[in-house]
């Protein structure tokens, strides 16, 4: 049996991984000159699998690069970021078993932390006794560490931290972030990569004015990938495959997510499964409508989950409205008065629900959950 030649929910690479060349060498331009980059896009428009993409690429082309990738997702604390980093610092500069508990006892020894293998040897664990917390002073040489690295292996070292917003949830968050930013802009062998999955959060660290991290480095707002390149992908991934899709039907699929990664690739992935030799609409049409209801269980939470008037305000959206202060789309979507507007903008853009395009039009996130509203929700009301 062909493996199934679409992939979602895990970052895309190697033959998943399409396009993006552009986005590729701007990220790999910065870090080889030690540029400080943040990355900024909805959700699932692929961050986390271009920047894989691109350090990748960049530690095949300069051995004179370390890429040291830390996600901070599962971190809720300060003490867990803080052994997430020294473990993912310490992995990345001393690749085998050996070499990783040497460096451990070399750069973080005195505080006496726990080193053990997991995944059959396949992971590296670290963890600290329960008063690494009262240790004040080691935290500032676990932020320093990667600069300390660079010079003693005479590499320079791009340090990727995806799921950053998660550092708003620390306590003192704000404390942290003005000493994170005092150390970092000391490290001249490093640059620092920040990413993550929170779209106004991040907005928020990295733009405004008075937080520690604005200006912090270069600003990279991530396209979609664009319709043409889908459809040369799709059309591709099928061939693969031993199976057929036109340029066209592959451009319907790219238009009925509205070209969004992760959508696009498990919209096709449907397809691919549904089809026995060579696509037809039909199998196009049958595959979005279980694919909408797969998700609609999801998008009912959604809804249950906000109040009746950001749900009429989320429908307006969908339904393409503009004028929101006017009085024929307050009444129609009963939005109450025009005053309202604008905390049912900023309630749902902190949920992060739509989103503010540069011609100020606002639009759902998520392309699915704007068809099953103007098309399911709406006829259900
Ligand atoms: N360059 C690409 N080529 C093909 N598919 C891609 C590409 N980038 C992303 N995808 C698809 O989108 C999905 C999400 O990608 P990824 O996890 O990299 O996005 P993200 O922006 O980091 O998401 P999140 O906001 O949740 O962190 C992948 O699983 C894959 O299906
Ligand atoms: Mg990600």
């Amino acid at each position: 049996m062909k493996k199934i030649p679409f992939v979602y929910g895990r970052v895309a690479d190697s033959k998943d991984f399409t396009d993006r060349e552009q986005e590729c060498r701007h990220l790999m331009q910065n870090f080889s000159g030690l540029v400080n980059t943040i990355i900024i896009s909805p959700r699932r428009w692929g961050k986390t699998s271009l920047v894989g993409k691109a350090t990748e690429l960049l530690a095949k082309e300069d051995n004179s690069i370390i890429v040291c990738h830390v996600d901070i997702f599962n971190c809720r604390s300060l003490e867990q970021f803080y052994a997430t980093y020294a473990a993912a610092v310490l992995k990345a500069t001393h690749t085998s078993w050996g070499e990783f508990v040497a460096g451990v006892k070399k750069y973080l020894g005195r505080w006496a932390p726990k080193v053990t293998m997991s995944d059959g040897a396949q992971a590296y664990e670290l963890s600290f006794g329960v008063d690494f917390k009262d240790k004040d002073y080691s935290f500032d040489e676990i932020l320093d560490l990667p600069q300390k690295l660079s010079k003693d292996k005479k590499k320079r070292v791009v340090m990727c931290i995806d799921e950053f917003q998660n550092i708003s949830d620390f306590e003192d968050s704000l404390g942290f972030q003005q000493k994170l930013r005092a150390h970092w802009q000391q490290h001249n062998k490093v640059c620092y990569c920040l990413y993550g999955s929170k779209r106004h959060m991040l907005m928020h660290i990295f733009t405004g004015y008075s937080m520690p991290f604005y200006k912090f480095g270069d600003i990279l707002f991530l396209q979609k990938i664009a319709r043409q390149d889908w459809i040369k992908f799709i059309v591709e991934r099928f061939r693969s495959a031993g199976k057929q899709i036109s340029p066209e039907l592959s451009g319907a699929i790219a238009d009925l997510v509205q070209c969004h990664s992760y959508y696009v690739q498990q919209l096709s992935q449907q397809v691919w499964l549904r089809t026995e030799k060579v696509c037809t609409r039909q199998v196009v049409n049958d595959a979005m409508t279980a694919l909408v209801a797969q998700l609609s269980l999801l998008f009912s939470n959604i809804v249950d989950s906000l109040t009746p008037r950001q749900v009429n305000f989320l429908l307006a959206i969908a339904n393409g409205e503009s004028a929101f202060s006017s009085r024929v789309v307050l009444q129609k979507y009963n939005l109450g008065a025009s005053a309202n507007i604008k905390n049912l903008r900023q309630s749902t853009l902190d949920k992060d629900l739509i989103d503010i395009l540069p011609n100020k039009q606002l639009v759902l996130q998520d392309p699915i959950f704007e068809y099953w509203l103007r098309n399911e929700y709406a006829n259900r009301k």
